[in-house]
């Protein structure tokens, strides 16, 4: 049995879409345990790129099963967009669950997050305006609709008329906006509800199921770490659990199931929306991370913030998640750099901080302490073994292993499944 969970160590964005495509191999399960659409995945396949907001990317090995556990939100139309969107590329999508308790994204919740960002003002989070925080504010309310309603049309008709009332009259006497039409709705997510049924199942039981047969299941976070609703910087953060925590929780299974933790990291930092950010970086320099990494939202095609790698922000992934090891990505991105820096404190009112802070307050004061290393010249897309490395990322990487406190076991040198050096094998 080994289950392996693999969480973004970061701000989300870390490149875990390429790193689950390249475990997945090796896994017979695949499982998504917290978030929603908000989420973005850029994978190449040979020549053909996929983006994915919701199925796991261990779609994309035919006969793989990939699960959306209960701690997932669902978006019926985005999910069946993405079912067929796959279906077209000749991508066969019937080895998808979802879980009878994972809870729906209706258009009020989508309407209700961009209607609060904008009220917000120079406040806003920088949500991704998909509905997620709504839809966990209502799952946390106990008024949620989950996928065992949406396949249900009695269910269905009376938890959806019951939360209409509610969210119309948010909608016309806070917002000033129309009303949704109960029948409409009610017809529109009934026929979601007969597309999917054939995929909704009991996940947990499935998972649980598979461990004990002694299968590799491979858990795989959205978002990263410092978004996470507890540990992340709040309350810029998303309002589910990034963390490997929630992969018990969210896929319904014992923590002593767990096997390995992975944090995915980039060589390097990005961050999208808004708060905090250390080791952000401006002017050219990020308009170059920029531009070789093409930092830009998979979800919302925002240009993301790019910085320098932030070895307290990791450190503290490593200790948040108990990781047992990283995966770094993206390294191919600083070849050509003549420095790099890495920070490995902060300073904040001439004291030294060797912990991420809990108080924004504080983090938006702390200026990174830098070591300096050298860049590479060479291309390094091509490496395949870290002996491949030119001695300067070789350094550059062990320095981020000792500054973090785990070891790497994967590094990822372009997007391509072939481009990924392994140290250790996971599965
Ligand atoms: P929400 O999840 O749309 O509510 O957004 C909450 C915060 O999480 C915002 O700062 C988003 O930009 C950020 N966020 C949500 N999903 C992702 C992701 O997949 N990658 C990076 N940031 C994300």
């Amino acid at each position: 049995m080994a289950a392996v969970v693999l969480v973004g160590a970061q701000w989300g964005d870390e490149g875990k879409g390429k790193v689950t495509d390249f475990l997945a191999e090796k896994a017979d399960l695949v499982v998504r345990y917290q978030g929603g659409n908000n989420a973005g995945h850029t994978v190449v396949v040979g020549d053909q790129e996929f983006r994915l907001h919701l199925i796991p990317s261990g779609i994309l090995y035919p006969g793989r099963f990939c699960l959306l556990g209960s701690g997932v939100v669902i978006d019926p139309e985005v999910l069946i967009g993405e079912l067929d969107s796959l279906s077209k590329r000749d991508i066969d999508t019937s080895g998808l669950r979802i879980s009878q308790r994972a809870h729906v994204i209706f258009p009020y919740h989508r309407r209700l997050d961009q209607l609060d960002e904008e009220r917000k003002g120079n406040s806003k989070i920088g949500t991704t305006c998909r509905g997620i925080g709504p839809a966990y504010i209502d799952k946390s309310a106990r008024i949620g609709i989950r996928m065992i309603d949406l396949i249900d049309r009695e269910e269905l008709a009376v938890k959806l008329e019951r939360n209409l009332r509610e969210k119309n009259s948010i909608l016309e006497n806070i917002y000033g906006e129309k009303k949704i039409d109960f029948e409409e709705m009610l017809a529109l997510y009934s026929s979601y509800g007969e597309r999917l049924e054939r995929y909704v199942a009991d996940t947990s039981l499935i998972i649980n199921d598979a461990l004990s047969a002694g299968k590799n299941v491979l858990f795989e976070g959205a978002q990263g770490t410092l978004l996470d609703l507890d540990h992340g910087t709040y309350p810029f953060v998303a309002s589910s659990h990034p963390t490997a925590g929630a992969a018990c929780l969210g896929a319904g299974i014992g923590p002593a199931k767990i096997g390995r933790v992975i944090g995915v990291t980039k060589a390097y930092s990005t961050r999208v929306g808004e708060g905090p950010y250390p080791t952000e970086l401006a002017g050219e320099l990020c308009e170059c991370i920029r531009r070789q990494g093409c930092e830009y939202g998979t979800t919302t095609g925002r240009p993301r913030r790019c910085g320098w790698f932030d070895g307290v922000a990791v450190r503290y992934a490593v200790r948040i998640n108990g990781l047992d090891y990283l995966a770094v990505t993206k390294l191919d991105v600083l070849s050509g750099l003549e420095k790099i820096m890495l920070c490995t404190g902060y300073r904040y009112r001439g004291e030294i901080i060797n912990e991420f802070p809990a108080s924004l307050k504080v983090l938006s004061e702390c200026e990174p302490i830098y070591e300096e290393h050298p860049g590479w010249a060479e291309d390094i897309s091509t490496a395949r073994c870290f002996e491949d490395l030119p001695v300067n990322a070789r350094r550059y990487l062990e320095r981020i292993s000792a500054v973090a406190g785990a070891p790497t076991a994967l590094i990822s040198v372009g997007s391509k499944r072939s481009q990924t050096i392994v140290m250790t094998e996971l599965f």
